[in-house]
């Protein structure tokens, strides 16, 4: 099968670019590389093009039969999208049209998208179920909903069948050592914590000590990025099959707080790992655990990574051999 992956150059694109090559598909990465790394994409066909430029996209089509799309290619940092909603807006929303325009065109209608916990907002229950209502707090999250919505949408209009994957916590990196997490700024508290460990940084922020957990920081369902990424390979495979459009949540089901990450990575790497109590971030919610019945059931998915150690191993291996990312 010729799959189309946009975004495959970034941190889950990178790994389930490297998932689909292992099962033989034929796989056609398109990437505009302003946070994305060309040394991350291990085969394949490489375009730099952005999903805005509708020529560009339209010869890619011309030139390859593709058959399903994989959707990743997104601006993701919360904070971001509350400062520049419109770059938001535009990027995942307007140039995700051109997306959908070009393959209506070319008739191709079964589409994997990538989105996010952010479209719960705070959440009303714990573990959260894919019915339970869509209510995000800021652009980034709207951006993701409003593109389900759309799907939705063109499934009923154009038959244009999608399955969305609403990720959790994406942690951890492919065992082979060869591609992992890498972005500029780091935002997120698995690399953040690794890169204090390697003394890049002085000291761990913890942002907030007192939020009604079991001990005070927030909670968070880590989900190792390769069993993330074969996700998206038994939903195209189920897009093939079944030809009907769902969503689904992707996470572990296990919640674990900013001091048990700190804790699990001291011990992983030996290290002290300095960290201390910061101000809240605005709009963290205490709780986000998944509840992942729903594609347990419907697809088989399984966890291969199933406990935080493993997966902040995995992580280690990566930063460790790569201090500075891919410029190592
Ligand atoms: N954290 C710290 N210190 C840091 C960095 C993070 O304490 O230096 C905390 C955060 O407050 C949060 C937890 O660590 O409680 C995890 O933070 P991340 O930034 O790693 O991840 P988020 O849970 O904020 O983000 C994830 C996804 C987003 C998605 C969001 C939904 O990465 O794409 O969940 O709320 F939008």
């Amino acid at each position: 099968m010729n799959i189309l992956v946009t975004g495959g150059a970034g941190y889950v694109g990178s790994h389930v670019v490297k998932e689909l090559l292992e099962t033989d598909q034929r796989v056609i990465t398109v990437d505009n590389l302003n946070k994305g790394h060309r040394e991350a994409v291990l085969g394949g066909e490489f375009y730099h093009c952005d999903l805005a430029d509708y020529q560009e996209l339209h010869k890619i089509f011309s030139r390859h039969e593709i058959e399903a799309v994989i959707h990743l290619a997104a601006d993701s940092l919360v904070g971001e999208s509350v400062e520049t909603p419109h770059k938001y807006y535009q990027n995942n929303l307007a140039a995700g049209l051109n997306l959908l325009e070009v393959m209506l065109e070319f008739s191709v209608k079964k589409l994997v998208f990538s989105s996010t916990a952010a479209v719960y907002g705070e959440p009303r229950n714990i573990p959260i179920q894919e019915s339970d209502p869509g209510e995000p707090t800021n652009p980034y999250g709207r951006s993701k909903l409003f593109y389900e919505k759309i799907l939705g949408d063109y499934d009923r209009a154009y038959e244009l069948k999608f399955i969305s994957l609403r990720y959790f916590n994406a942690a951890g990196a492919d065992t082979s050592g060869q591609i992992g997490e890498d972005h500029d700024p780091e935002t997120h508290l698995i690399p953040l914590v690794l890169q204090t460990a390697l003394g890049r940084r002085q000291q761990l922020e913890i942002y907030g000590t007192d939020y009604d957990t079991r001990d005070g920081t927030c909670i968070r369902d880590y989900i190792h990025i390769t069993d993330l990424a074969r996700a998206h390979i038994l939903a195209v495979e189920d897009l093939e099959k079944r030809d009907e459009s769902s969503i689904y949540n992707l996470g572990s089901g296990d919640g674990f707080s900013v001091r048990e990450v700190i804790d699990t990575a001291r011990k992983v790497t030996g290290r002290e790992i300095p960290a201390v109590p910061a101000e809240k971030r605005p709009g963290d919610p205490p709780v986000l655990i998944a509840s992942s019945e729903k594609i347990r059931e419907e697809l088989g998915w399984q966890r291969c990574y199933d406990d935080l150690e493993t997966i902040i191993t995995t992580a280690w291996k990566w930063h460790k051999n790569n201090p500075e990312g891919y410029r190592s």
